[in-house]
């Protein structure tokens, strides 16, 4: 795909099609859109009157053959009304543009953004479109392997020429963005015999070593050197050999502390010995999408450019049952020196973030955030909407929100009350790794809150909103990649705590 960039009158641009966002309205009084009435023998007006299309939210329509325009059609696509316009209205436009037939069979197109001139919707465009017709196409034979997209080249089209380096440079951050979030996808839709720690640790050395970030491997060995007992008590039960993949990306001074990020890399998570139903056990493949998140964040900070020092920690391992897994009731000794009474060896993410979280120590962080699929109770609270977040400091939980209101992936902040840390302490051990059905999202907060050391820290649950179950404007059914936008948006804007 080739993304070019131009200004002026957009009736002198040869292509096949030419896109414009527009609000909803209920008659034409933009002056591009008069043009291109008349153009057409007044077939927008008709659309208009007929209510046919008005602009509504991600409403769709194609005008062909309009006079004097270099293009076989235009289609237009709704923004919805002026007073809710956002950034998010132009990448949910430009998500179901991108899978519009029409566009599809064309090869050239033109995005024209009229008076729409800023950076955030030039950005969310690019988001939108790369997003929305994104397939993961690597396990497709034959003629199904093919794209059948035909669209090769977009060019972005500003009014004014003084825009036009401030549009390539947002496009361009947009690109860097949307491919970040399609490495999420991709990874996390990677089936676990295609998708071993191993494997997953292979991948992050190779994209660690061509955008410079630096890359360390601790296999089996070196993690009982590191004494990580609650890690080894999940992976003791797997074949696969366990991997604690360390990634640093420096854009700052080395006496800058960095700001660690965990995410949880469970292959396979088939509950252990506390083993799942089988019915949607298939969707565990993408436990480890925490640990694509941090990868695919350290990978788009290093091609951003970003000037903060960061740090990546991903626990990799499957969760099987076996005769050499952990049973419940067993107890274990954490990094930290906690012991652990595993009561429900499916409650395996807490126990690898809890060694992940100790080990961020190591580094001095100015924060640490985790990200995890942790638990299915986050469906029963937001749903496939949001993301629950719980956390020790309320700048830094702030941040997050911030984050979410400018990317549109949305996070909702629980509490921690001492009811919580309560309910998962042990009789027998320091602490339980399961405390039962009530509060099951907030009371996996609480258990990982024993294990950080002291400095700001946020845990960020991604289990629902991890994956669409019908598709969206610009999220397809299947694996969403989100929380790629919201933590490269937290570390665009990173300012001491
Ligand atoms: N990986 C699961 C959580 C999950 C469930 C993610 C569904 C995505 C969709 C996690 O390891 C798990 O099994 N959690 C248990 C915890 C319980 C045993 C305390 C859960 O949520 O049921
Ligand atoms: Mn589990
Ligand atoms: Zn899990």
């Amino acid at each position: 795909m080739f993304f070019k960039y131009s200004s002026g009158k957009i009736n002198e641009l040869k292509a096949d099609s030419l896109v414009f966002f527009v609000l909803q309205m209920e008659k034409i009084t933009d002056k591009k859109l008069k043009e291109l009435d008349d153009a057409s023998h007044g077939t927008l007006s008709t659309l208009i009157d007929s209510q046919e299309f008005t602009g509504k939210k991600n409403e769709i329509s194609t005008i062909y053959n309009p006079e004097g325009y270099n293009v076989e059609r235009v289609i237009l696509v709704g923004l919805g009304e002026k007073k809710n316009l956002q950034a998010d209205s132009f990448r949910q436009a430009a998500g179901v543009v991108s899978r519009y037939k029409s566009l599809m069979s064309s090869s050239k197109a033109i995005f024209s953004f009229g008076k729409f001139d800023k950076n955030d919707y030039f950005q969310a465009t690019i988001e939108g479109y790369l997003l929305g017709s994104h397939k993961f196409l690597e396990f497709k034979t034959g003629e199904d392997k093919k794209d059948k997209n035909a669209l090769k080249e977009i060019t972005f089209v500003v009014e004014n020429q003084r825009h036009l380096q401030r549009l390539e440079k947002a496009i361009e951050r947009g690109r860097i963005i949307a491919e970040g979030q399609l490495l999420v996808r991709d990874l996390s839709s990677t089936p676990s015999n295609f998708l071993t720690p191993k494997i997953l640790a292979q991948k992050a050395q190779k994209l660690a070593r061509s955008h410079k970030i630096g890359c360390r491997i601790l296999d089996e060995k070196a993690i009982v050197r590191e004494k990580m007992g609650a890690f080894l008590s999940v992976a003791r039960g797997a074949k696969e050999p366990p991997r604690f993949i360390v990634l640093e990306y420096k854009g700052a001074p080395t006496n800058q502390r960095p700001i660690v990020l965990v995410g949880k890399g469970i292959t396979f998570d088939s509950g252990g010995i506390s083993l799942k139903p089988s019915l949607n056990m298939h969707y565990m493949k993408g436990d480890m999408t925490g640990a694509a998140v941090v990868l695919a964040s350290l990978v788009t900070a290093a091609r951003l450019k970003l000037r903060q020092n960061i740090v990546g920690l991903l626990p990799a391992t499957e969760n099987m049952p076996s005769s050499t897994a952990t049973k419940p009731g067993d107890i274990v000794t954490s990094r930290k020196g906690l012991t652990v009474e595993v009561i429900n060896t499916d409650a395996e993410g807490r126990l690898i973030l809890a060694d992940a979280l100790d080990y961020a120590n190591k580094f001095k962080p100015q924060a640490v955030i985790d990200v995890a699929t942790l638990t299915g109770a986050t469906l029963y609270i937001l749903g496939y909407a949001g993301a629950p977040i719980m956390g020790n400091n309320p700048k830094l939980l702030q941040r997050l929100k911030d984050a979410s209101q400018e990317t549109a992936e949305r996070v909702w902040e629980l509490p921690i009350w001492d009811v919580h840390r309560e309910q998962m302490k042990s009789t027998i051990a320091d602490v339980v790794n399961s405390g039962g059905r009530p509060a099951g999202t907030i009371t996996a907060a609480a258990f990982l809150e024993n294990f950080i050391g002291d400095y700001n820290w946020v845990h960020v649950d991604i289990a629902s909103v991890d994956m669409e179950p019908k598709g969206t404007a610009y999220i397809p059914k299947g694996i969403t990649g989100i929380g790629l936008r919201l933590f490269v948006e937290l570390l665009s804007n990173w300012k001491k705590l």
